[in-house]
């Protein structure tokens, strides 16, 4: 099933869609990625938009809940055919998909939200705390110019090195990192314990990395908020463009409900609510008021 629809500010249209889970296995501690066939979603999907994900048949949750692009997949004919996204166990939706397999459908509708700038750039450095590591993997990607993305499908690069900051509570919770070995120019790691790489917080390698950069970089950070309002005050202090993704809760990520919003200041000094399921969920880290 497939259910086109366009919004009322003309932005380009999402679809809703009820999608066959195609794989879905653990990656890292109580993480798991989960990937669904929808070619449409595929094909449109741009790195830092996300979608909204319910149950099939389910209503309890009743709301669905936003996931970010992880990975974008194509068939044997190289066409754009299914997406992963990768989610930590938590709450009640979590627990609930984490108990689907092969087979059973998921309703999506997507692609939602902005996404990161693609202004070409000397050095990308990505910054993921926890489960923010979700929407870099694509993002270094389309960087890099190893994949395309979105209506035009055309790879060009826009950065010459992408470094990966990436912490996490312990080793066990780092998902992905074969991914990222395999696509980055670089990947740095911290861990709160200290079991694997930089013993301490994410910003301590951040600081590190800009330190050793002599060239125009730019930061796009994902995380819990308080990891993103430090990563921002290090990228204010080192002078460097920061965007952060923030994962505000939201109920229909299509700009009606208004749950999503975020304090983000304007041109005259002021403040405004905007939506993160429109205006973001990327902004500019110094725009908003953490
Ligand atoms: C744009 C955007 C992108 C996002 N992308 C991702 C993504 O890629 N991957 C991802 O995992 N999430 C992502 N999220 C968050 C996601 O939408 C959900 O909020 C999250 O998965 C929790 O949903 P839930 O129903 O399991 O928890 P809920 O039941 O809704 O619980 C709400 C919150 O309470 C806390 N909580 C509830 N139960 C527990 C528990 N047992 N232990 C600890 N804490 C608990 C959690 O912090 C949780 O976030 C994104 C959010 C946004 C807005
Ligand atoms: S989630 Fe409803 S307006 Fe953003």
């Amino acid at each position: 099933m497939s259910v086109e629809t366009l919004e009322p500010n003309c932005r380009p249209a999402f679809e809703f869609v009820e999608a066959s889970i195609e794989k879905h296995r653990p990656i890292a501690k109580d993480t798991c990625q989960l990937t669904f066939a929808a070619p449409n979603l595929a094909s449109r999907a741009v790195p830092g938009q996300f979608f909204m994900v319910r149950i099939a048949g389910q209503n309890d949750p009743l709301i669905g809940r936003a996931l970010a692009m992880y990975d974008m997949h194509r068939d044997a004919a190289g066409q754009p055919h299914s997406v992963s996204v990768v989610y930590t166990v938590k709450g009640k939706f979590t627990q609930a998909l984490a108990r689907r397999n092969a087979g059973d459908r998921v309703e999506v509708w997507g692609p939602l939200g902005n996404g990161f700038s693609t202004e070409p750039i000397d050095h990308l450095i990505l910054v993921a705390g926890g489960v923010g590591q979700t929407p870099m993997l694509t993002l270094a990607s389309a960087a890099l110019g190893l994949a395309a993305y979105g209506e035009k499908q055309v790879s060009t690069p826009f950065a010459k090195k992408v470094t990966l900051c990436y912490g996490a509570r312990t080793r066990e919770y780092l998902a992905g990192l074969d991914d990222f070995e395999r696509v980055c120019s670089e990947v740095r790691i911290a861990t709160d314990d200290g079991s694997l790489g930089h013993h301490g917080r994410v910003t301590d390698i951040l600081k590190d990395v800009l330190s050793g950069s002599n060239s125009r970089c730019r930061i796009a950070c994902c995380g819990p908020e308080p990891m993103m309002e430090a990563v921002s005050e290090v990228a204010s202090s080192f002078g460097v463009a920061c965007e952060v993704s923030l994962e505000t809760p939201m109920a229909c990520g299509i700009g009606i409900c208004f749950t999503c919003v975020a304090k983000v200041k304007q041109e005259d000094g002021q403040w405004d609510y905007q939506r993160t399921c429109i205006e973001g969920p990327v902004f500019a880290a110094d725009k908003i008021f953490w």
